[in-house]
């Protein structure tokens, strides 16, 4: 097995890789659709049950503080993970997709009207573009698309050209249209595509208009920084980030959290409540209404640790290694077609593809067979699939366990394919 110093150390951590599939050792290789767990997190999860479990913020007793201080902490360590010490708060949600839902229901949804419009991109994912098509029904708003690149040699097939969003700006300044938001993906969880977060919110600022960032597929596989990037929002999941289902993170700018209303009403997100009305507790309890998921911190928690521990920029230089190995592999075959950017630079290692005249979902059943886990499907992309002309595809995406000998298994496995559906 080709395992780098960086996987040769970690798989050990993953009880999972020890499991057989159909009498193959296990080839996790969806790592878009979620992580595995190391052993750290999953112990994280027993002890609180074991040792501190109760509710936060609502008993004196010892339980209860201990809890509470999980709970914070963990607050204050997802904060730095993503360098937002003092530029905003951390909300914890359920996911990326409540995270989003929370942002299109307490910020956009109460100051919309028609004719607003919200600028979304070709390749974001569903979680990225329904909640803001329901925000925008409501009040008569409509979404316009930031294309894809589909042909430029220069900014690469997938991309996103900053010039046209310039345009697209330009042009709704012309007709005065209100550019409530622009909400994008920092890394397409179908092309990979790496987009340049730094120098878009950038552009949007300049010309008035907020940015919410959907981290989902970033956060595993890169440094992020808040601050630097200057974003206004940014999301994403516990479980794709090695952690527990059921958490998620909304980071929410200073300025932004006097904007919104509150998200769900309920314990924990009051200050006062009388017969009618009430008044709000301060961010971040404001949009946390209900028992938070105390344990699902404390695992999250374990797996930023994990990840901080290793760090963010060998993990990066891992999966570009995997990616380098992965393309060169795909270029021998003039029947696989790989959707997303061939530089190096601007992508990551989330590869979607198809094997000519074979169903993508035939592709990820023969895989199965040989212990390798991939997903086959639209992956919540059904605009970005239209776009590129097709219904589905393979994704092959990498973790920070994965190895070179896994991706070459996969390859070798296509040709089973190719016999049972082509010859
Ligand atoms: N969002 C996950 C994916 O892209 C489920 O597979």
């Amino acid at each position: 097995m080709q395992n780098s110093p960086l996987t040769a150390k970690v798989r050990k951590d993953f009880p999972i890789l020890k499991r057989e599939i159909h009498g193959h050792p296990l080839a996790y290789l969806d790592n878009a659709a979620t992580t595995q767990k190391p052993k750290c997190v999953i112990d994280a999860l027993v002890n609180f049950y074991e040792k501190h479990n109760s509710n936060i913020s609502r008993g004196v007793y010892t339980l209860a503080e201990e809890a509470t201080e999980i709970y914070e902490d963990g607050r204050e360590t997802v904060a730095k993970f993503i360098g937002a010490a003092d530029s905003g708060k951390i909300i914890f949600s359920r996911g990326t997709t409540e995270s989003i839902n929370l942002i299109a229901a307490a910020w956009i949804q109460p100051k919309l009207k028609a004719g607003d419009r919200i600028i979304v991109t070709e390749m974001e994912h569903h979680s990225n573009l329904v909640p803001w098509q329901l925000a925008a029904q409501t009040s008569g708003a409509e979404l316009l698309y930031w294309p894809i690149n589909l042909e430029s040699e220069k900014s690469g097939i997938g991309s996103l050209d900053l010039q046209k969003f310039e345009e697209m700006l330009k042009d709704a300044t012309k007709i005065k249209q209100g550019i409530r938001l622009l909400a994008v993906t920092a890394v397409s969880n179908v092309l990979g595509t790496v987009n340049p977060i730094a120098e878009i919110v950038k552009i949007a600022h300049s010309h008035g208009v907020p940015v919410l960032v959907d981290a989902a597929q970033a956060a595993a596989r890169m440094p992020i920084d808040v601050a630097r990037w200057d974003c206004d929002f940014l999301a994403f999941s516990g479980h794709k980030i090695y952690g527990p289902t059921g958490i998620g993170v909304l980071y929410v700018k200073n300025e932004r959290l006097e904007e919104m209303q509150p998200f769900q009403g309920g314990g924990g997100m009051i200050r006062q409540v009388n017969r009618q009305t009430s008044t709000w507790a301060d961010a971040p309890q404001k949009f946390e209404a209900g028992t938070p998921p105390v344990a699902e911190v404390y695992g999250l928690t374990a797996a930023v640790e994990y990840l901080s521990d290793i760090g963010m920029q060998e993990i990066q230089q891992h999966e570009i290694e995997l990616t380098n190995h992965a393309l060169k592999r795909f270029a021998e075959f003039n029947d696989l077609e790989l959707y997303g950017p061939q530089d190096i630079n601007s992508r990551s290692g989330v590869l979607s593809f198809n094997l000519r005249n074979v169903h993508p979902h035939d592709v990820a059943q023969v895989l199965d067979e040989s212990g390798i886990g991939v997903r086959a499907g639209h992956h919540c992309t059904q605009v970005l699939h239209k776009r590129l002309g097709i219904v589905a595809s393979v994704r092959m995406s990498f973790g920070l366990y994965n190895n070179t000998s896994e991706i070459d298994l996969l390859i070798s496995e296509l040709d089973r394919c190719r016999q049972l559906f082509i010859e």
